[in-house]
This record gives C-alpha cells, structure tokens and sequence, in this order.
C-alpha cells in the first residue's frame, strides 16, 4: 500500500487519481481547497473509509503547506508519491491568448500556482519522502510547456511558460536530488476533458489518461529521474 500526496483532488486530473489509487489498495491524501464543498471525495471517504483522508490545502499558501505537513507526520512517517497536480489555466480573469490582452498580473497568480507551490511543496515535503523505499515526485505539467514542441499561436504565454517554468523545476530538483533514490518526473496527462478551460473538446476522458499515467508512474526507474513523459510512457521533448 502507497501513501500518495494529491494536490487539486477534488476536480478533474485529481479526483480520478484519487478514484484510482483508492481502487488499487493505496492511501490518498486528497487535498483540496474546500474539503467542506468536495461532494465526490466525501463519497470516496464513505466508500473507502481509513484509507483516505481529505485535507484542506491551498498548494500557495505556505501556512497550509505547513499545517498539512504537521497534521500528516503526526499519524504517518514516510510519503511514497507526491502529486502536484493543482493547476490553473488562466492567472487572472482575462484572456490572455492575443499579445493585445496579455496583462502582467495573470502571470504572477499562475507562475505561483503552476511553478512555484509543486517546488515549494516538494520541498516541504521532502523528509518523508527520503524515508520512503522508491519515492516519487510527479508534477503535472503539459506539452503546452515544452519549448521544443510550440509551433502555434496563442495558447497561453502565461499558461505555457508556467508550465515551462514547472519542467525546469522537475529537472532541477532531479540533479539537486541525485543520489537520494528519490524520483522526479514531469508529466504530460494528453488533452483531457475537464473543467480546466479549453478542454470541452478534448479527445481523452479522465479515467484513460489517468490509468496511463498510473501505469507510466509505476514503471518508473531512478534512471527516469528528471524526465518529461507523456500519459501513454513517451518521452517528451523539453
Ligand atoms: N485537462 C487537460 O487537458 C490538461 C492538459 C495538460 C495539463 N493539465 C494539467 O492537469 C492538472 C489538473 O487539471 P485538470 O485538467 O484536472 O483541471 P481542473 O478540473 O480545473 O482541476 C484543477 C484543480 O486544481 C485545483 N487548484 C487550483 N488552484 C489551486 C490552489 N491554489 N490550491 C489548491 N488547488 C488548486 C482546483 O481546485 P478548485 O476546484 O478549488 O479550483 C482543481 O482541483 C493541472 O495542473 C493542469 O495544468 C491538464
């Protein structure tokens, strides 16, 4: 049984990890933001009680951060798999994909949501997850991050270079934390329909890119650390 992190869990991407881990036997901390509001994580918490707790966490806030770690280590000792998966797509209320409507307060919100809590969770994180046996830092990036693949317009400066930023984490952290057995890895979860905006088209449902990326994080080796892959285990380009 795997004690996994999940950040964002009560939407989307993070439910369905949640959803998923629960039905393979692990333990899920499923964070979010209003635990009280989280309808279908308390119907998880019903359904597969004393192996899930739903703790409150805004990942940008560094009293939650603490106050999760604290209430955490005081009933377990060691964390298996950390998931930054909380996101957002836009930093502020406006449309950022025309060079017209870019406003510089979208990127301070998002840059701290998407870049620099998964660092800052990491980090706080770190000691039970280096008393762990193959432990696991997965950041939910996008191939909207990576530098190698954009070719069209738009698509977010924000949005994009966040994620760009989060991939500079991941290969980061990796170096900063060779030879501690512990993993770091970026993924890609494909284009997935969920209530993140711009996905109401999207080809994947949650459940298949999910189960893609279980089965990718699971066949992770320490000579993966440091890697960008997509949901379906290919390597992308950064
Ligand atoms: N769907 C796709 O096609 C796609 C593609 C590439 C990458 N991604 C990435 O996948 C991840 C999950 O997105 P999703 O598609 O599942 O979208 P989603 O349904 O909108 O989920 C986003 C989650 O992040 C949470 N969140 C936002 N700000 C937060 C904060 N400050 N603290 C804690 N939680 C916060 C949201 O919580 P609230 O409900 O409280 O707002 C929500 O649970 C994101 O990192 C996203 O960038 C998604």
């Amino acid at each position: 049984m795997k004690r996994i992190l999940i950040t964002g869990s009560n939407s989307g991407l993070g439910l369905e990890f949640t959803r998923q881990f629960l039905e393979r036997g692990d333990y899920v901390i499923a964070s979010c933001r209003r635990p009280g509001a989280a309808v279908q994580l308390q119907e998880l918490r019903d359904k597969h009680s004393g192996r899930i707790i739903v703790p409150e966490l805004d990942v940008s806030s560094e009293e939650e951060r603490g106050k999760l770690y604290k209430q955490m280590t005081s009933f377990m000792d060691k964390l298996d798999i950390l998931i930054n998966n909380a996101g957002v797509r836009f930093g502020g209320e406006k449309f950022s994909d025309s060079l017209e409507n870019i406003q510089k307060e979208d990127f301070s919100n998002i840059f701290q949501i998407n870049t620099v809590a998964p660092l800052m969770m990491a980090v706080r994180f770190l000691p039970m997850l280096k008393k762990a046996e193959n432990p696991i830092i997965v950041n939910i990036s996008s191939v909207s991050g990576s530098i190698a693949r954009k070719r069209r317009k738009g698509s977010g400066y924000s949005y994009s270079s966040s994620k760009a930023a989060l991939n500079m984490i991941t290969k980061a952290l990796s170096v900063e934390l060779d030879n501690s057995g512990v993993i770091v890895v970026s993924l890609h979860p494909g284009w997935v329909k969920t209530s993140m905006e711009y996905t109401e088209k999207a080809p994947l449902m949650p459940d298949e890119s999910i189960s893609g990326m279980i089965s990718v994080i699971e066949s992770l080796k320490i000579e993966d650390t440091g890697k960008f892959y997509d949901w379906q285990g290919n390597e992308v380009p950064w």
